[in-house]
């Protein structure tokens, strides 16, 4: 039923009523705007998106009861981790952790955020998308996690029930690597190998942005924040480390272009920043006794506390969000723990990007830009590392060359 006819028809139902004509005309005046309001918001709801944005990212459990499944999935993934007869070392190694890795979550409030700021981002990236770019609104974001729900295919699955006509691929991480932005790319391409790209969907890739300048301005409006908890006299002695996730040296030597690209982003901050401290780019979350790229940020804290530093601030360099390595790694065990150990008398932790309204224009331009050019996916991705063996990889380029188009 149209505004029109509701307006009608409340009408002859209030004259039969013998309502007056002054509360009637209120009545009709409220009742059809709300009506309208409800209508715009049908309208609104069944349009059909036209584009589609899939973040894609790692994920985390949003309770204790998923956290096995969790490190289930990662333990089992090849492209993530190589591990000798993974099949059986990778379950084995997963039921092992999960008791600890629990505690973890558990003293983090009891589940990873990293959905709720994703949800959160998404709803307001798309918000300013459908204002700025109307030619390709409506905007609808999918979340697509590699090792927790939602995950990856449950995502591809919705946007074909939806129709979307133009999806693009817009990776959560800013920094390319093929353990973490690689190993979603190959999920994805295994899916669509098997169930076929939805007909007349087009398919683009935001692979990377460790440059773009309002990511390097979030993290500095957020590095400004916490260095205005110093006293001023002492502000200008705090050490700035940008402490990002390592990989194992093996990766880096075959060529994974993540430390280069964490550099990139570091070296745009200070600029920004003016190089108003002294910095270090630092590596956390080490795991197993293979050889990962260093310094760590524990060891890089010791020795500057052995230097004679004693104020700090950490930031979480390589995420977006809120998860275990802010949360319990930095938080806790590195500013509550080993700065009590170390005797530091000051440090702090930057806050991830998350909600920050820069962060979100940034996200809005990126995906904006992108739109608006002509390039579906970059020579960047096409090209593999010059010593990878994964024949995923190789497959998987080859397919999305093929298929990523405007
Ligand atoms: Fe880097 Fe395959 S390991 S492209």
């Amino acid at each position: 039923m149209n505004v029109q006819k509701f307006q009608q028809l409340t009408v002859s139902i209030l004259n039969k009523q013998n309502i007056k004509p002054l509360t009637l005309k209120n009545i009709i005046r409220n009742a059809s705007t709300a009506v309208k309001q409800k209508l715009e918001e049908e309208v609104k709801n069944n349009k059909k998106p036209k584009t589609g944005i899939l973040m894609m990212n790692m994920g985390g459990p949003t309770n204790t009861d998923q956290v096995g499944e969790y490190l289930l999935r990662i333990m089992t993934d090849r492209d993530m981790i190589q591990l000798p007869i993974q099949s059986k070392l990778g379950p084995w190694i997963a039921q092992r952790r999960t008791p600890d890795v629990k505690k973890k979550y558990e003293e983090i409030g009891g589940g990873s955020p990293i959905l709720k700021w994703t949800n959160l981002q998404g709803e307001l990236m798309c918000k300013q998308l459908d204002k700025i770019s109307p030619q390709t609104a409506p905007h609808k974001y999918y979340v697509a996690f590699r090792y927790a729900d939602p995950l990856t295919d449950v995502a591809l699955q919705k946007i074909a029930e939806d129709g979307v006509k133009h999806t693009v691929i817009f990776s959560q991480y800013p920094q390319y690597s093929c353990a973490t932005s690689g190993s979603s790319f190959n999920a994805i391409y295994n899916y669509y190998k098997t169930k076929g790209l939805p007909e007349n969907m087009k398919l683009s890739i935001i692979d990377r942005w460790p440059t773009h300048p309002l990511l390097a301005k979030t993290f500095a409006e957020r590095i400004k924040e916490e260095l205005k908890h110093f006293p001023e006299q002492i502000r200008s002695q705090v050490t700035i480390l940008f402490s990002a996730h390592s990989i194992p040296l093996k990766a880096l030597n075959r060529g994974d272009p993540y430390p280069s690209e964490v550099a990139a982003t570091v070296h745009l901050v200070m600029q920004e920043l003016k190089y108003c401290n002294p910095y270090h780019l630092v590596w956390q979350s080490k795991v197993g006794p293979l050889p990962w790229l260093g310094p760590f940020t524990d060891d890089a804290l010791k020795g500057y506390v052995k230097q004679g530093k004693k104020y700090f601030i950490l930031v979480p360099i390589a995420f977006v969000n809120e998860h275990i390595e802010t949360l319990h790694e930095m938080d806790i065990e590195y500013c509550e723990d080993l700065a009590k150990e170390l005797g530091i008398e000051k440090i702090r932790r930057a806050a991830a990007p998350n909600d920050h309204p820069i962060f979100i224009d940034a996200l809005t331009d990126i995906v904006s830009n992108h739109l608006r050019s002509n390039e579906p996916i970059t020579p960047k991705f096409m090209t593999r590392c010059p010593h990878c063996v994964n024949k995923n990889c190789e497959l998987s380029k080859q397919w999305y060359s093929q298929h990523c188009k405007f």
